[in-house]
């Protein structure tokens, strides 16, 4: 369970996150919002890349607030980026073995086996030899959920991994981010701008627009609010679409 309490993120005269107060309780959260609405910055007020100037955090009852962010992994917290972090002069694997640099395991064994584990469930066993630059964007996105999930995480926070996929890529996405909350019982808060694959894996929804909450609830009923379509004016044939 996330809850912000009255968290309000201030960079010079942009305010991306004004006094933003939400509970979030359900398996596989969704974000979305129009570009610059402050979602990125959210994730990074709970991943601990950015303070807040005011309001705290909380994930499964503990103040995360004012923890650094390379404490967070203690706590369960993983994330990933909208620009990837794959190495590309590394293998898939020596780039998802990177994690250990994050992560304490009993032994070397229980190491291998999460790793192994966590490439086979995003289904990416058969490239991990396969250098980072050889990666396609689906298989970089991939890797990266990967090593979200391995060290028993509490809480998965994934920023926009459908980017930039084709249809089929998205149908594999899909199961895998649906598949997490049994495969290591963590909650999982998305991130995306495809409301295919937001209606698809998340129980409950939440919109941003200049850093306020505009909308949350059941995904199909918030995505057909008028205050939501009115935010995604762009967007409006897609959203209908999925509503
Ligand atoms: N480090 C920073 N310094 C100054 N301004 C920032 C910084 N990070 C974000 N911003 C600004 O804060 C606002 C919110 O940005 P943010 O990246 O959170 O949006 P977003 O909802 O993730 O957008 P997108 O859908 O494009 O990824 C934008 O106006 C952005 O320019
Ligand atoms: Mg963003």
């Amino acid at each position: 369970m996330i809850e912000i309490n009255d968290i309000s993120v201030q960079f010079g005269g942009v305010k991306p996150i004004d006094g933003l107060t939400v509970k979030l309780t359900k398996p596989i959260v969704g974000l979305i919002g129009p570009n610059g609405a402050g979602k990125t910055t959210l994730l990074n007020v709970l991943s601990g890349f950015v303070e807040p100037k005011q309001g705290w955090v909380k994930v499964n009852d503990q103040l995360i607030t004012g923890v650094p962010a390379h404490k967070r992994a203690d706590f369960g917290l993983r994330r990933t980026f909208q620009t990837d972090q794959i190495a590309e002069d590394l293998t898939l694997l020596e780039n998802v073995q990177a994690i250990s640099d994050h992560v304490k395991f009993e032994s070397r064994e229980a190491e291998t086996k999460a790793i192994m584990s966590a490439i086979d469930f995003v289904g990416l066993s058969h490239r991990i030899h396969r250098r980072g630059s050889d990666l396609s964007t689906e298989e970089r996105h991939l890797a990266e959920i990967a090593k979200a999930l391995i060290g028993n995480p509490k809480l998965v926070m994934l920023d926009e991994p459908g980017a930039g996929m084709s249809g089929a890529e998205s149908e594999h996405l899909e199961k895998v981010i649906r598949g997490i909350p049994g495969y290591c019982k963590a909650q999982v808060f998305l991130i995306d701008h495809d409301v295919d694959l937001i209606s698809a894996c998340c129980n409950e929804t939440m919109v941003l627009d200049f850093g306020k909450l505009l909308a949350l609830g059941p995904t199909l009923e918030v995505l057909k609010k008028p205050e939501v379509q009115q935010a995604y004016l762009g967007n409006f044939d897609e959203l209908e679409a999925a509503a």
